[in-house]
């Protein structure tokens, strides 16, 4: 099946998107776009001098039309959290950045797919699909995909298995207001709770929070893990995997939540976008993914109205 796939914000994260794209060979076109001109242009001639080794044929956007008729749309472009900053901290900021994009975005490419990666994401995607007029389902974050990744590795380090083998998702916000979905999570057929305590799994939750924290403050900035992502999430939507990910979507409805925001709670993805997997949580988790909505109401004003 052909498919296009656009990058809108070629920095870090747009690059290293684009090399888990090229590596996983599931796509025909790849459209590189941002606003730092020559760098581009060298990002996208490297990426083609290695064009002996894949099949995606690797352009640079000159203009919108270039990127006109994309089947999926990544948006990446905006700030980056500085040391000491929360993603919520870049919400002004990268908002007028999405004025810029998705206008000549959803004009030249009607029927995409778009994921949001831009931070603070569950915010920027409900203002991505909002000012793109497109239908639900096919505007949605990267969310916590990466979060969930991040416990599944800690967890692996206490439980001793492959990450792999460990079935549990981080939901809510992809932020300081995450909830660990505790009791349905499992390790091979054994529920998580029966392995590892209360304690533990709460010691695995902040590692999570506060691992974005550590790499900007060793490296500056994340981009590997999260290119990694959204290469899973494009596989998934390319190969119409049905696959269930937790991702930012519309919260309101779902698990008791009554505010109209965006977080991540399990979605299906295959090649029309997402839809709401059918997500039974215990009381208590509910509660916590309803406070984490309410916090999440308030600060998305800013932005939202
Ligand atoms: C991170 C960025 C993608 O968590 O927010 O690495």
């Amino acid at each position: 099946m052909p498919s296009k796939v656009t990058i809108i914000g070629c920095g870090a994260v747009g690059e290293a998107i684009a090399n888990a794209l090229v590596i996983s060979d599931e796509i025909t076109d790849l459209v590189l776009s941002d606003v730092v001109k020559d760098k581009l242009r060298g990002m996208v001639l490297d990426f083609q001098h290695g064009q002996a080794f894949h099949a995606t044929r690797v352009v640079e956007a000159v203009d919108w039309a270039d990127t006109a008729n994309s089947d999926v749309v990544i948006i990446t472009a905006g700030v980056r959290q500085r040391e000491g900053e929360s993603r919520r901290d870049l919400m002004g900021r990268n908002k007028s950045i999405m004025e810029h994009i998705v206008p000549p975005m959803a004009q030249h490419s009607p029927n995409a797919i778009v994921i949001v990666v831009a931070n603070p994401c569950d915010f920027m995607t409900q203002l991505v699909h909002k000012m793109s007029g497109f239908a639900e389902g096919r505007v949605f974050g990267s969310g916590t995909f990466l979060d969930s990744s991040r416990l599944r590795l800690e967890l692996s380090k206490k439980i001793g298995v492959a990450p792999e083998s460990i079935n549990a998702y981080v939901l809510g916000e992809h932020g300081d207001a995450s909830v660990v979905a505790v009791h349905t999570a499992t390790v091979g057929c054994t529920l998580l709770t029966e392995l590892v305590s209360k304690e533990a799994i709460s010691e695995s939750h902040k590692a999570v929070i506060g691992a974005a924290g550590e790499v900007i403050k060793l490296r500056g900035y994340t981009a590997t893990a999260i290119g990694m992502a959204v290469g899973k999430i494009v596989e998934a939507i390319v190969r119409d995997k049905l696959e269930i990910i937790p991702l930012s979507c519309p919260a309101k409805g779902r698990c008791g939540i009554e505010h109209d925001i965006y977080m991540s709670l399990p979605c299906i993805v295959d090649r029309n976008g997402v839809r709401p997997w059918h997500t039974v949580l215990p009381p208590e988790e509910c509660k916590h993914l309803q406070q984490t909505a309410a916090i999440m109401h308030e600060a998305s004003k800013e932005v939202l109205g």
